[in-house]
């Protein structure tokens, strides 16, 4: 038999065709480090409770180091009859140091071991991916100071609505991707609990100390029950779900930007090195890194649902299935990469077309909310005051002229309580600055909001 790791029972050899579908060290030997580092955890564990003796779990440590580097060097042939990473390492080992190796799977399964690689690599991903997401939250932060003092036009329904500073706009960003930062570091805490010798599925009848294993590999806990552990794959599903969020925030961003990018919009210059041109069209200048970005969030999103599905109807405890999981959370943490590296360039590179916003920030009545609320201030009840400006909107949407270029009469027999004081509230400048509320878009709370972020990032 090709696999002589279960070969006792069976009386010949798998077929050729099941080892090329049923293998997965093709894409699982991106855990090599990981399974390593848990072997090598395992065996002084071993030998702590006078399973291994000092020297063989020194030979055992020695050759799974000197494996690791011959597999970072490109110099390890993995063997596909031997499935995946977990056999490969193995068989090397046994190969190396000869029978010592043979007691490295002692009290373990590969169900316990692959759950752990696949937790540590997660574990890893999750650092990575956090440093990632302060990158492009810091180039959010970046461009406050670039763009100060800039108005922009808020739009809900993608209408225009209400105006808001360009510095505030950059801030939202930063939220989204803070509570981004906030899931993975809460998904952490459940991935950083340890399976190993849970064994098979019941757990193991050798006397081993898991507690040591924990600590040395930096888990913060064992997992409680065998049976569960088996078959958990939360720790995957509930990853892919942050990543899933994290690619549902850019995709929406870039889909903002490539509005903005516009003609129609005229309010953003993407950097060029970032856009790309087309091969008939010679005046094309495309947004396609932020289209891209849009478009990979389908990936991730569809990992996910993969992975869901995958579970949905799996009975306790491993079950082939399983393996399945790996190429899915490998490409969803790939793809939320690459789009978080280009995500921070092109937030800092990208130009706000100014002249071109401001130019039409007259248009779409960005003030009237904040005339609305200054008759509320009269005291007119706010139903009233709605009714009341909207009709003032109306006569202004007629003429095609903004509020601020009606009659002060106009004004005054709408009601009463109006006056001349309305020419100093109207204009988006003096909207923005009658903005009060926490959390607002007043110049003070925005700064006061970008001082927290600064501290916060540095
Ligand atoms: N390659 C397998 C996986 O990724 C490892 C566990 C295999 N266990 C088993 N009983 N066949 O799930």
């Amino acid at each position: 038999s090709s696999n002589a790791t279960w070969g006792g029972v069976f009386d010949g050899a798998t077929d050729k065709r099941v080892e090329r579908f049923s293998e997965s060290v093709s894409y699982d030997r991106r855990l090599f480090e990981h399974d390593i580092r848990g072997s090598v955890a395992h065996s002084r564990m071993l030998a702590s409770v006078g399973v291994l003796t000092s020297d063989e779990q020194s030979q055992i440590e020695a050759g799974l180091t000197m494996i690791g580097l011959e597999i970072q060097a490109g110099q390890f042939e993995f063997r596909q009859e031997l499935e995946d990473v977990h056999m490969n390492i193995e068989r090397a080992l046994i190969d190396k140091i000869g029978d010592v190796g043979r007691k490295l799977h002692t009290g373990r399964s590969r169900n316990d071991q692959v759950s752990t690689d696949f937790r540590m690599w997660v574990r890893t991903e999750i650092d990575r991916l956090d440093g990632l997401l302060k990158d492009v939250q810091r180039a959010f932060v970046g461009r406050c100071a670039t763009d100060e003092g800039v108005v922009l036009p808020g739009y809900t329904h993608l209408q225009r609505a209400q105006p808001v500073l360009a510095a505030h706009y950059w801030l939202a960003y930063c939220e989204k991707l803070e509570r981004d930062r906030g899931r993975l570091a809460d998904c952490r805490r459940r991935v950083n609990q340890l399976p190993l010798g849970t064994a098979a599925l019941a757990g193991t009848t050798i006397p081993i100390d898991r507690q040591m294993v924990a600590d040395d590999l930096g888990f913060e806990g064992l997992v409680a029950n065998s049976l569960d552990s088996s078959s958990d794959r939360d720790f995957a599903l509930e990853f892919c779900s942050c990543l899933s969020v994290i690619a549902v925030h850019l995709s929406g961003w870039a889909e903002e930007w490539v509005l903005w990018s516009t003609t129609e919009f005229g309010f953003l210059k993407p950097p060029q090195a970032f856009c790309t041109g087309s091969s008939i069209m010679p005046q094309k200048i495309n947004p396609d890194v932020l289209e891209l970005i849009r478009g990979k969030s389908a990936r991730v999103i569809g990992s996910l649902q993969s992975l869901l599905v995958l579970t949905k109807g799996l009975p306790l405890a491993y079950n082939r299935d399983l393996q399945e999981d790996k190429e899915r959370v490998f490409d969803a943490a790939d793809t939320v990469t690459a789009c978080l590296e280009l995500a921070a360039p092109l937030v800092a590179g990208a130009e706000l077309r100014r002249e071109s916003i401001a130019s039409r920030l007259d248009h779409g009545y960005l003030d009237a909310t904040t005339l609305m609320e200054h008759l509320i201030k009269l005291g007119v009840p706010q139903r009233t005051a709605h009714e009341t400006i909207g009709k003032l909107v109306g006569v202004a949407m007629q003429r095609g002229v903004r509020l601020a270029d009606l009659e002060v009469q106009e004004f005054t027999s709408a009601c009463d309580k109006l006056d001349e004081s309305v020419y100093e509230v109207l204009g988006v400048d003096r909207a923005i600055e009658a903005f009060r509320s926490v959390g607002s878009t007043h110049p003070d709370r925005v700064a006061e909001q970008e001082a927290v972020w600064r501290e916060r990032l540095s």
